[in-house]
């Protein structure tokens, strides 16, 4: 059996937050362990174009980002850990990938067609109004992110799922026409903690503005998760844990026991001050050797950069001879 090879990315737009850590930095640090497999971790610094956010913010969100990785203990040396933008192969390969992706392919995307029904219910002539090209390929650069290398297990909130499957799509799509090339990924999803709700219970995401980021300081970490949405019910009534964003945020940091343990405490009817109690405690607990290392990475930016640029040439050792594979296979060739 070939090695299987994890890759995944986070994009540059904002702070981390503890979705981001549950959900992919805490599983992805130790999965790097195994040294049967190759991990591949990155900051999707080009993805954030899509958004036009401000640029300094971009550069504070990958300031912000590696420096999360780094204070939970990624082992640099063994992992690949790059920026995106550090690989001029992967822009190029994004280009070459498109003469390769159906148009009705990226019709389907549903970022993109989130956009559009939200055009179409505020009345807008325009479906496409405020889409961005970059919105619209969007699917394609994460194929190049993935394809390039040969990336089998791609793990992703499940929101991400299906540019998973755009990427396999596309790399089939290639190989039937200019031969065995590319690899084909698979989107390894957990379940139990993939989408993890925010303060208000929808998924934890920045464009909802119900994250708590990962690095609050102790005092603003407790008040955030007092401020997890709750319903009415009184201390002493039975209250249900699988509709609770509380029990699901306590849930993705807590041990099978303790899962077990907070279930009765809801059916036993525990209060929700004390569940939130319970909740910042068990989060705190797991975060604040981490904290620590982040704020002293944090104001040594010039240490981040390094170690960012090194996994870059880690990374570029193998796309750049792979890229020139693929130039040769689709006729992008010197004149003999
Ligand atoms: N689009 C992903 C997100 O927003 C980030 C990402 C970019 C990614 N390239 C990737 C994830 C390649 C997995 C593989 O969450």
């Amino acid at each position: 059996m070939t090695q299987e090879i994890y890759l995944t990315g986070i994009t540059t737009t904002g702070t981390p937050h503890i979705g981001n850590y549950v959900g992919a930095i805490q599983p992805g640090i130790v999965a790097s362990k195994d040294p049967a497999t190759e991990h591949f971790y990155f900051l999707a610094d080009y993805h954030s174009l899509a958004k036009n956010e401000d640029p300094d913010k971009i550069v504070q969100s990958t300031l912000e980002i590696a420096a999360s990785w780094m204070a939970l203990g990624l082992d640099t040396d063994r992992a690949y850990f790059y920026r995106q933008s550090d690989i001029p192969e992967i822009p190029e390969l994004t280009w070459i990938l498109t003469g390769m992706t159906a148009k009705g392919l990226m019709n389907r995307a549903h970022s993109y067609k989130a956009a559009v029904q939200a055009n179409e219910e505020s009345g807008n002539k325009d479906p496409d109004k405020g889409v961005m090209m970059a919105l619209y390929s969007y699917p394609i650069l994460m194929a190049a992110d993935i394809l390039m290398f040969k990336s089998t297990k791609v793990p992703v909130g499940r929101d991400q799922k299906q540019h998973v499957e755009m990427a396999r799509d596309i790399a089939q799509r290639f190989n039937h026409h200019y031969g065995e090339i590319f690899a084909l990924p698979e989107a390894v999803t957990d379940e139990h903690v993939a989408v993890l709700p925010g303060r208000d219970g929808r998924k934890m995401s920045k464009s909802y503005n119900n994250t708590i980021p990962l690095w609050l300081p102790e005092k603003r970490l407790r008040k955030a998760i007092m401020r997890i949405v709750t319903n009415s019910l009184e201390p002493g009534e039975p209250k249900d844990p699988d509709d609770s964003a509380l029990y699901s945020i306590y849930a993705a940091f807590a041990s099978p026991e303790q899962r077990e343990a907070m279930r009765q405490a809801y059916r036993d009817g525990i209060a929700w001050g004390a569940a939130k109690q319970q909740a910042f405690e068990l989060i705190n607990e797991e975060l604040i050797q981490g904290r620590e290392r982040y704020e002293a990475l944090i104001a040594e930016p010039a240490r981040i950069e390094e170690t960012l640029l090194e996994g870059a040439q880690k990374a570029r050792a193998w796309a750049t001879p792979f890229l020139g594979r693929i130039r040769e296979a689709v006729g992008i060739r010197g004149l003999k």
